[in-house]
């Protein structure tokens, strides 16, 4: 009997196609998220499942999925959405999307530092508006990046390439994380290890990198925020959980820093109520993979997923 394959949402054809040829291919027909009841029908009885970064898949969604479940195919880098050890203790493999959107993720981090430190979203909306301006040299000034310091939270794949970029702009790099990154990686990006507490003083520029887990959630909290200067910038292009978006408000409001660039929010798609009201934040809508490029790379990604496992061969980039 041909594979039941789940498709929670759709994504480019040519992932469809690899599909297609490994078994009967379901898409829901919903351009939105599915609600957890539609989630668990779509998924009853299915051998693999491509799932999107607004999909829950825990207990409720194994039980409804059944035992002939064998893969998870999660259609981004980031797989906080997924019980990776309730998968694990139903034989379920796992699989992410990692590589494929580095670069684009890293040009949406650059492009919010940019932003918020030249005040290009501020600009923007007062043109909008209508309201009256002129040159003069002491309008809507920001601050520059050559020799300012980078302080990257998550030196993975991302963090570095966003230190690329900030090395090209004549950046300081500092870094925090679980880890110290290889030394081949600190040479190339004269990028210096320091405690996050550390980081959080120094930093010109704070970008965040590090995945979204238990000991990430609110990891820049009231608490984080006052350790930034108050000429610092925030940019935000991993999850949304890992910033208390309360506290950013305040922390913008208050002037204890100078802005922020959020790719991604808390309750998203909602967006803290006094975000909106600010000047000094730029906010977008989770479009840091958002090329036609690399969304295919990674639908194509996820299906290689799926055709590998359902092969019988090992996934080829399984989340652990
Ligand atoms: C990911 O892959 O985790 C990204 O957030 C998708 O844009």
């Amino acid at each position: 009997m041909a594979a039941r394959i789940v498709v929670t949402r759709r994504i480019p054809d040519p992932a469809i196609e690899l599909l297609e040829g490994a078994g009967d291919v379901w898409v829901s027909p919903h351009d939105r998220p599915l609600s957890a009841d539609e989630l668990h029908s779509a998924v009853a009885g299915a051998d693999a499942a491509v799932t999107l970064l607004h999909d829950r898949v825990d207990d409720a969604f194994l039980d409804a999925a059944g035992p002939a479940l064998r893969i998870v195919a999660n259609v981004a880098v980031g797989y906080d959405n997924v019980d990776v050890e309730a998968c694990a203790r139903r034989g379920v493999v796992v699989s992410n999307t990692p590589g494929v959107l580095t670069e684009a993720t890293a040009d949406i981090a650059f492009a919010l530092i940019l932003m918020s430190t030249r005040r290009l979203g501020e600009g923007e909306r007062l043109i909008r508006a209508r309201t009256p301006w002129s040159w003069s040299m002491f309008f809507m000034l920001g601050t520059g990046l050559q020799g300012k310091t980078l302080g990257i939270v998550g030196l993975g794949k991302i963090g570095q390439a966003t230190a690329r970029r900030a090395r090209a702009f004549g950046m300081e790099i500092v870094y925090a994380g679980r880890r110290r990154a290889a030394e081949d990686v600190e040479a190339e990006l004269s990028a210096r290890f320091l405690p996050l507490d550390e980081l959080l003083t120094t930093a010109d520029v704070v970008t965040l990198h590090c995945p979204l887990s238990a000991e990430t959630r609110h990891l820049i909290d009231a608490t984080a925020l006052a350790r930034m200067q108050p000429s610092s910038h925030l940019v935000n292009t991993t999850r949304g959980p890992v910033v208390d978006e309360a506290a950013l408000a305040e922390a913008l409001r208050a002037g204890a820093i100078a802005g922020a660039g959020l790719d991604v929010f808390e309750r998203e798609p909602e967006v803290h109520p006094d975000l909106l009201e600010l000047e000094n934040v730029v906010l977008i809508p989770h479009l840091g993979s958002a090329t036609i490029e690399t969304r295919t790379a990674m639908g194509v990604l996820a299906a290689e997923n799926v055709v590998a496992v359902l092969g019988g061969s090992a996934p080829v980039t399984p989340v652990r």
